[in-house]
């Protein structure tokens, strides 16, 4: 699916189902259960590697996920995550970076953060790329962040976050990507500017909803350092495999029911946003 069919989709009312994926056969798995977008995240580092956070992942990981979803799928988007380090340093070395991973098969790339980012998403536009802008909580700052916390909360933060997304949708990105703010925030901000946004975290009026597979599935413990019962999910996770009725408990299954619930606003419910 090209990315002006989902912004023709968001233009119908319909919303966007996106899921993270890293490998060809769970991508032709999320694509023959109705899956738009395949998000290969950075999360990876923690999902696949077992690391603490998503910052040691590299740019040759994320080119390497990209070619095994692309190799799975013909139908659905593929936005992958530039790893940290791989956009900061100069606009230059971004668009090198973006290019590999455009190369790789992606159809857009997604970098964390406003601010500055503003003029890197810009570049990257201007050179042909097209860019999704991931604010709210940006994994790849949860040391600056202090851990794991819902950002907007205070009059302050949710305008910058606001102002963040504004000037990101000036410079043109394709989608403004929402994690973990509170759903009014969100809210305000779909319907400030032209981007569709996609919310993981951030209530039920965003444009698309994207969840972590693993999450979806339930089988995301934590850390491979740390023990499984230290682990509590977010509460923006849902476990669709274990809503599944027994006879019908595949993983192909919980991804429909995934992609049903977003498409008719059953999910997120209130008890999985802020
Ligand atoms: O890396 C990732 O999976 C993400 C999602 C949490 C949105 O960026």
């Amino acid at each position: 699916m090209s990315l002006s069919k989902i912004n023709a989709m968001i233009g119908r009312g319909e919303k966007v189902a996106m899921l993270t994926c890293y490998d060809a056969t769970f991508a032709k798995l999320s694509e023959a259960a109705g899956v738009d977008m395949l998000l290969v995240g950075d999360s990876l580092g923690m999902v696949l590697q077992g690391a603490e956070n998503t910052l040691n992942v590299s740019i040759e990981d994320m080119e390497y996920h990209t070619k095994s979803v692309a190799a799975g799928t013909i139908a659905c988007s593929i936005m992958t995550d530039m790893p940290a380090g791989s956009y900061e340093l100069s606009k230059e070395t971004a668009l090198l970076n973006a290019k590999r991973l455009i190369a790789a098969g992606a159809d857009i790339v997604k970098i964390e953060g406003g601010g500055e980012m503003v003029n890197t998403a810009q570049y990257l536009i201007e050179h042909g790329v097209p860019v999704c802008a991931h604010l709210g909580f940006t994994p790849q700052s949860v040391k600056q962040l202090g851990g794991y916390r819902i950002q907007g909360k205070t009059e302050e933060s949710a305008q910058n976050i606001l102002q963040d997304a504004v000037a990101m949708d000036k410079v043109g990105v394709r989608f403004v990507l929402l994690e973990m703010v509170p759903a009014l925030l969100a809210k305000t901000i779909t319907e400030s500017i032209n981007a569709p946004t996609i919310g993981i975290g951030a209530g039920a009026d965003c444009d698309g909803q994207v969840l972590v597979i693993q999450d979806l599935l339930g089988i995301y413990t934590g850390p491979a350092s740390k023990k499984p019962e230290a682990f509590k999910s977010p509460r923006f996770a849902k476990n669709f495999l274990a809503e599944n009725s027994p006879g019908n408990c595949s993983i192909q299954s919980a991804v429909q029911a995934y992609v049903e619930a977003v498409k008719n606003n059953a999910f997120p419910g209130k008890e999985h946003s802020y």
